[in-house]
């Protein structure tokens, strides 16, 4: 495992391909990327150096636990800017096919674009159709209301919340625990058995179903 398959996709006026990472691109992350307050703040990170970045990719290319992808826009003339990553992690198969999702733009200057809302749904896709997984987990600090708005919109949704989980901006902040069960019938019956999902959660089925045929018509797979 380790990395992901090729996805193209649009988001807005941008052209994204998300893709295996090579080691040689690894340099990119940290200027000023991993090396940013404003970049990291709401992560578990501190600031990273090379040698940092060359270690999380050799332990990622072999880990068979996880699938990554860097993102890139990718220009008129091909020319392509690595700005990101995303990933399943934690996949595994117990009693549920499950994965916890994380994600990163390390180019600010590309947030509030509509990327992680796009990738997200090209990696919720990518989870539920190409791999089969029933549920996918993640967490976001409070306070970080771009990256819960666009789990949001692949249907994520807050299930609990884990009280004083980072010291950020002079507070502690408290961490949103979202999930994304599959909306397929089969996975969410076999989540959800004889109880009655919660509002919420039935809510989140329809924009994770919305998600998913938005991938279908606009992820290319090449
Ligand atoms: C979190 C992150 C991935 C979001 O990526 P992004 O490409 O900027 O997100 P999008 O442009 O798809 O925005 C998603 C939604 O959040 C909103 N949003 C984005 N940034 C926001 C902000 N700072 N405050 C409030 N809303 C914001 C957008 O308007 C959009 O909502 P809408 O579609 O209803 O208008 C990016 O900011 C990032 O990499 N941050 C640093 C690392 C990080 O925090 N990773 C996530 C850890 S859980």
């Amino acid at each position: 495992m380790a990395f992901g398959s090729i996805m193209r996709f649009n988001a807005g006026e941008l052209s994204i391909e998300m893709a295996p990472l090579s080691r040689d691109v690894m340099g990119e992350f940290i200027r000023p990327g991993m090396q940013s307050w404003t970049v990291t703040k709401y992560l578990v990170t501190q600031a990273k150096v090379l040698e940092d970045e060359y270690e999380w990719y050799d332990k990622t290319r072999t880990d068979d636990t996880s699938l990554v992808w860097g993102i890139w826009i990718i220009g008129a003339d091909d020319a392509r800017e690595l700005i990101g990553t995303s990933s399943l992690h934690h996949i595994e198969r117990g009693l549920f096919f499950s994965a916890g999702s994380g994600s990163l733009i390390f180019n600010a200057e590309y947030w509030g674009k509509g990327i992680a809302s796009a990738a997200h749904k090209a990696r919720t896709w990518y989870a539920f159709h190409v791999l089969g997984i029933d549920r996918i987990w993640s967490e976001v600090l409070q306070g970080n209301e771009g990256s819960r708005r666009a789990l949001e919109k692949s249907g994520y949704y807050v299930t609990h919340v884990k009280r004083n989980d980072k010291f950020v901006d002079g507070t502690l902040k408290h961490a949103d625990q979202l999930e994304c069960v599959n909306p397929d019938p089969a996975p969410w019956k076999r989540w959800w058995g004889d109880d009655r999902p919660t509002k919420a959660a039935r809510e989140a089925r329809v924009r994770a179903h919305a998600a998913m045929e938005w991938a279908a018509q606009n992820v290319v797979c090449p």
